[in-house]
């Protein structure tokens, strides 16, 4: 049977998953589903910056570099993650007391160091993180707080300038429907394009329950395509209440297929990531208590139906 990535490959697209640095490391299995079905990567936690910079001007590369270069000798892509977000600070960076200037060369100098790094190897970044709150406002954050929106516009002209050839997008989640967060960040978007900042794409992490793709979920990735974005599903999982029934399996597979086609039904989607390959390894269960089974695979690295799911969506025909 075709793979995931032989799908995608064929349509010209991305079928990306989240990586963990320990199973990568440890567990057999993991690569070999990884390298076989996959054609693209993004670092679960190696690239936020507590990972990359836990203490003031030493960096720790170690297990982003691994990602990196599984990734170019198994000829997949990296999608960077992430550079501008409220979570995940190195503690000196969250206590610091920093003023505004210095905060703005802080960034700069951490967006400048890290996309240039990976010049060349990483095909799009997730410059900016979850900016919005559920109302459509601007989330407080050590940035959002002290440098205002203008920090958005400033992010994305660093990236671009250590990295001309990487597509660079706004990542959110809960904006998959056309809601009032989806409508702010539209409204962002098109105000950056029209003052020429180099915004290339809109991530959708698609984080959903059971059942629960927006019906408004195509027309709302097509009206941001329609401004010329790429479109993404970035952290696409689909969780369902334990224990699952074969009818809850089921009705996954049907999520993930409509998911999928969601967006590759819109001119410029670029490709869909999945938020890890397998249930034994996913956030799901240690943030929302008593849901799971939420990944493609299960925990003994079967696929799920929720794999033909994906793989009816990648497949036109
Ligand atoms: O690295 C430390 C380790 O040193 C320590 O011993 C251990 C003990 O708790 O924690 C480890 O850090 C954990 C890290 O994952 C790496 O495993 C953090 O506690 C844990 O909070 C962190 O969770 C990650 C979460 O982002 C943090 O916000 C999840 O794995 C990751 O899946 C999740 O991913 C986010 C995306 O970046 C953004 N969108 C939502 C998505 C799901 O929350």
């Amino acid at each position: 049977a075709t793979t995931l990535r032989g799908h995608a490959d064929a349509r010209g697209v991305r079928i990306g998953a989240a990586v963990a640095d320990g199973p990568l490391r440890s567990e057999a299995a993991y690569t070999t589903v990884l390298d076989r079905e996959f054609n693209s990567v993004t670092a679960e936690n190696a690239m936020k910056w507590d990972a990359l910079e836990p203490n003031r001007g030493s960096y720790n590369w170690g297990a982003a570099d691994r990602l990196v270069d599984h990734a170019t000798s198994h000829n997949q892509g990296v999608r960077g993650h992430t550079l501008v977000w409220y979570a995940q600070l190195p503690s000196w960076l969250k206590n610091g007391n920093f003023t505004a200037a210095q905060l703005n060369t802080i960034l700069q100098n951490h967006i400048s160091t890290t996309v240039g790094r990976y010049k060349g190897r990483i095909y799009a970044w997730d410059v900016v993180n979850e900016a919005f709150n559920e109302d459509g406002s601007m989330r407080s954050s050590v940035w959002q707080d002290k440098l205002g929106t203008a920090h958005i516009a400033s992010a994305l002209r660093w990236a671009h300038t250590a990295d001309p050839a990487a597509k660079l997008y706004i990542n959110d989640y809960n904006i998959e429907a056309d809601n009032a967060k989806s409508d702010a960040l539209y409204a962002l978007a098109r105000q950056l394009l029209a003052q020429g900042v180099p915004l290339h794409g809109v991530g959708f992490q698609s984080h959903f329950v059971l059942g629960g793709v927006p019906a408004s979920m195509k027309a709302n990735l097509k009206r941001f395509s329609d401004l010329g974005l790429e479109v993404s599903l970035t952290e696409l999982d689909i969780r369902i209440p334990l224990p699952a029934s074969g009818a809850e399996l089921a009705q996954q597979s049907t999520d993930y297929k409509t998911a999928s086609e969601n967006c590759l039904g819109v001119p410029r989607c670029a490709g869909v990531t999945a938020w890890g390959l397998t249930d034994k390894h996913s956030w799901v269960p240690g943030t929302f208590s008593g849901y799971g089974a939420a990944l493609p695979y299960n925990e003994g690295y079967g696929a799920k139906p929720a794999y033909t799911g994906l793989s009816n969506g990648l497949n036109p025909n």
